[in-house]
């Protein structure tokens, strides 16, 4: 299996701050995809909550099937810029929207049969009226948690969610009414964040041994995403063999909704330090930059064990270890919020960082680029493709640069 390229970016060469995405790297993960495709004749589909800048889905949508989708409004752009393979699941539907949800999906998943008993005769009339093919499926919720490092904040399996259906209502279901799964083509579950083949196995018997007997006369099971498919050391090989095992002994085509792994390890948050401030009553010093982690990084906020690997540096979690005088800094947004850095990690920089400094953010793209604001009215970065043009050499090629009236816009 091919191993994951080196970067060529040259960070010079990008005006920060900006979120850099790399051709090679990207089409890396994507080739990766689309074996496991071509050798199970399963079905991917981009997960657009992870990352959707649509101006690369040119690049995409030659290696996957099509979108899945949360939101009307992502339906509409899977849609519009991807293909007529849109896939959504959403918690719950709104009445108003539901009809405009059809026009543009193909396949809509519910989250509950009351939900489902709900919207079933819209779908039945849209497809009378329009003659176009709708498939609708069902989320199931097998309760597997696995390894949960993050103490369920990541888990959609975690006591309480609101997700899927549980073995328990789904029978409660079926007994009052044995009908309820008819026009149902499939059932989904996504039960996994950045985990391993291990972990799909094991979370995959869970989901067998409680929801398994279901599964005779369904068209496809989704297996949602969070698997670090495109990663080195994946067992890709134990993958396909799954794969193929699973449509064999259920007759169904297998989807899969893949997202961080598109862009994983593809591309980087590109920042500047802008100052260094040292106080006397902690070991290590504070590099402010032009970038905010609670408007470009916000899942950094909510999970501090989150590692934000950074070029160059070491990540040191343990504050009493940490040598005063030691190139070891908190980083820290532009914003004038207090609580705009990155807490829980320090990072150890080989050299003293000074104004100007660049600091690159690895695997920057995945969830921080669609979850970015113009929080404070601080600048949005750039959206960048790095990419080697017709004469072999690589450079920047600027998507998106945003503005002031960008800013506006947002806020009346
Ligand atoms: C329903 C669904 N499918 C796919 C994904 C993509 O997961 P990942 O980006 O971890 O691959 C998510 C992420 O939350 C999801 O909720």
């Amino acid at each position: 299996m091919k191993k994951r390229p080196a970067s060529t970016l040259d960070p010079k060469k990008i005006k920060s701050a900006a979120f850099v995405i790399e051709e090679d790297l990207l089409r890396h993960n994507l080739e990766r995809l689309k074996y496991i495709k071509d050798q199970t004749g399963c079905k991917m589909f981009q997960a657009l909550k992870t990352w959707a800048t649509w101006p690369l889905f040119s690049i995409t949508k030659k290696y996957l099937d099509g979108t899945e989708v949360s939101s009307l409004n992502e339906a509409k752009l899977g849609y519009e810029k991807f293909n007529r393979s849109v896939h959504m699941f959403a918690p719950a539907y709104k009445e108003e929207e539901f009809n405009e949800i059809l026009k543009y999906c193909s396949t809509i998943i519910f989250n509950s049969f009351s939900q489902w008993k709900k919207f079933k005769p819209a779908v039945s009339k849209f497809v009378k009226k329009t003659g176009l093919k709708r498939e609708c499926g069902l989320r199931i919720n097998p309760e597997y948690t696995g390894k949960d490092e993050h103490s369920g904040l990541w888990s959609p399996c975690a006591p309480g969610s609101r997700l899927g259906v549980r073995i328990s209502e789904f029978k409660e279901a079926l007994k009052a009414d044995p009908k309820a799964l008819d026009g149902i083509s499939g059932f989904h579950f996504h039960i996994f964040f950045d985990k391993t083949f291990e972990d799909l196995k094991e979370g995959l018997k869970a989901v067998e041994d409680k929801f398994g007997e279901y599964f005779a006369g369904r068209k496809w099971i989704n297996f949602g995403g969070g698997q670090k498919m495109t990663d080195d050391d994946y067992d890709v090989e134990g993958l396909i063999k799954l794969v193929k095992n699973f449509q064999q002994k259920y007759n169904v085509t297998v989807h899969m909704e893949p997202g961080a792994v598109i862009v994983k390890c593809a591309g980087v948050l590109v920042s500047s330090v802008l100052d260094v401030v040292e106080r006397d009553d902690v070991p290590y010093k504070i590099a402010i930059l032009d970038m905010s982690f609670n408007a470009h990084t916000p899942d950094f906020l909510l999970s501090t064990d989150l590692d934000m690997p950074v070029t160059g540096a070491v990540i040191i979690r343990d504050e009493s270890i940490i040598k005063k005088n030691s190139n070891t800094y908190q980083l820290a947004g532009g914003t004038c919020v207090t609580g705009d850095k990155l807490l829980g990690q320090y990072h150890l920089f080989k050299n003293p960082l000074k104004a100007g400094d660049k600091v690159l953010m690895e695997d920057g793209i995945q969830y921080n680029l669609v979850q970015c604001t113009m929080f404070n009215g601080v600048q949005h970065p750039d959206i960048v493709l790095w990419k080697k043009n017709s004469k072999g050499k690589y450079g920047p090629k600027l998507i998106r640069t945003f503005n002031y009236q960008d800013f506006k816009k947002r806020m009346g």
